[in-house]
């Protein structure tokens, strides 16, 4: 199957590489607005794949949504990323724009697509690219809460001392600093609840260090991170191409679940061929649903930005 990865900067990039690496596509295309980076980068990875033993066919375009068509699934990375001391929030002004158009221009070639989004502010993103094209709300997803996932399961296995893979866990609510809840009571080691191996000062270190999780990324290295953003993007995409039928902590429209109406935030929801074929609702303490309650109010905050800056 095909898969369409717009913008072809780190994210994008490193995206698109993890897609044609693991061989989760047939066919990865790169585009990008920049002439020639989408190109140059397609070949790059390219003249890798003898060394790494894959045959996924790499396409870099500049700019040409023709060369897209028929994709099964578009990952949406365009826009700015944020430097240090920004918020994902404060990216909305130039973000808005570029996600709408490009959004625009992918349905003109692949009207069946499904569309995951990586742009910041996450959550934002994904609500304007459903209400600004009138998609069935199935066909899109924003990634978060997989990043923010594997972030809080890295912080885990360090404090915990573990192998990571073996740690699991999942974040829910918005994808920002201050709006994400790494559901602590549910995280578990090889199926032990990890509130019986970490204390609770370790347990809340762990939740504070995810949720700035993506700030520490960019304040070391100057612009915000891309291997766990990336590689977050394909794993959703794969669960999409090959119906994996994943549960993923992902941001997808909620129309009263949760208790919550016209928003996309993070829940845990199973992504299949068809995008979110199942919204999962957890049983949440009262503290959890009013986290959640509280991050929904800031989620939907910055929703209302969109109609100011006339997004939508
Ligand atoms: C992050 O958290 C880019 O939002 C992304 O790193």
């Amino acid at each position: 199957m095909k898969v369409t990865v717009v913008g072809a900067g780190n994210v994008g990039a490193t995206c698109a590489n993890v897609l044609a690496f693991n061989k989760i596509a047939d066919e990865v295309v790169m585009l990008d607005v920049k002439e020639g980076v989408s190109e140059g980068k397609a070949i790059d990875m390219l003249q890798t794949a003898q060394t790494l033993g894959f045959e996924t066919k790499i396409t870099g375009v500049t700019n040409d949504y023709s060369r897209t068509a028929d994709s099964a699934v578009y990952i949406i990375t365009s826009g700015i990323p944020r430097k240090p001391g920004m918020t994902r929030e404060e990216l909305i002004g130039v973000n808005a724009g570029i996600v709408k158009g490009v959004v625009g221009n992918c349905l003109k070639y692949s009207p069946d697509a499904v569309f995951i989004i990586i742009a910041n502010p996450m959550d934002t993103m994904t609500y304007l690219t459903l209400k600004a094209t009138g998609l069935p709300k199935n066909r899109v997803i924003g990634m978060g809460g997989a990043l923010d996932s594997s972030r809080f399961k890295y912080y885990l296995s360090q404090a915990l001392k573990a192998n990571p893979a073996q740690v699991d866990g999942m974040v829910i609510g918005g994808h920002g600093d201050t709006t994400m809840i790494p559901l602590k009571r549910l995280a578990t080691y090889a199926g032990t609840p990890v509130s019986e191996l970490l204390d609770a000062t370790a347990l809340d270190k762990v939740v504070s260090d995810t949720m700035v999780g993506g700030a520490t990324l960019t304040g070391l290295l100057g612009t915000s991170a891309w291997y766990a953003p990336g590689a977050a993007g394909a794993y959703v995409a794969a669960a999409v191409l090959n119906d994996y039928k994943r549960l993923i902590p992902s941001c997808v429209y909620l129309d009263g679940e949760y208790g919550q109406k016209d928003i996309c935030i993070g829940v845990p929801a199973i992504i299949g061929r068809n995008g979110v074929e199942k919204i999962v609702e957890l049983n949440l303490t009262a503290d959890e649903k009013a986290l959640f309650a509280k991050s929904a109010d800031a989620v939907r905050a910055t929703n209302n930005v969109l109609k100011e800056i006339n997004a939508l």
